[in-house]
């Protein structure tokens, strides 16, 4: 099983941005911790980072029959992208949201995600532990799906 994290707009940032909201920790900092989980869980994991709206689409479009699951932090692009919502919602692979901050508790145009509904779930506020939330919930959907493939497969024998 594979999953693809994709980073958005100035999370290449990370460690420099604005430290009082998004912490010490640099993106490559993060995707270390993430291949580990990874490694250690057998989930095949690659990463990608853009400043540009078109290429995170190009991105998820890629993910087809290629990853089978998304992990994105949309940055600034969640509030504002139909172009990623509707490619995620094209997909149909189970996508989960990441945000460093709780965007609930920012400014009020932060407040709405327009990629939330497409996505199996949200995770804010936690910092870059976040991320490993992530994995953690990637990794149980994928679970979940071998068991159904699983039960299926012996469906098919009977
Ligand atoms: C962010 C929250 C967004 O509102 C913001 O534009 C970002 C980062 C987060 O991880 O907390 O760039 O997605």
């Amino acid at each position: 099983m594979k999953v693809t994290v994709i980073q958005g707009p100035n999370l290449n940032m990370l460690g420099v941005r604005e430290q009082n909201i998004y912490g010490p920790m640099k993106l490559e900092d993060i995707h270390a911790q993430m291949r580990a989980f990874a490694e250690q869980n057998g989930i095949e994991i690659e990463f990608f980072q853009s400043n540009l709206e078109g290429e995170i689409v190009d991105k998820i479009q890629e993910c087809l029959g290629d990853s089978d699951g998304i992990i994105i932090n949309p940055a600034a692009f969640t509030h504002t992208s139909i172009a990623i919502r509707d490619a995620i919602a094209a997909v149909q692979i189970p996508t989960i949201e990441v945000h460093i901050s709780n965007i609930y508790r920012r400014e009020e145009f932060r407040h709405k995600s327009l990629i939330a509904p497409v996505c199996a779930g949200q995770i804010s506020g936690f910092g870059p532990f976040g991320y490993h939330l992530a994995m953690v919930a990637i990794a149980q959907i994928f679970n979940e799906i071998k068991a159904i493939q699983e039960q299926q497969k012996q469906q098919n024998n009977a």
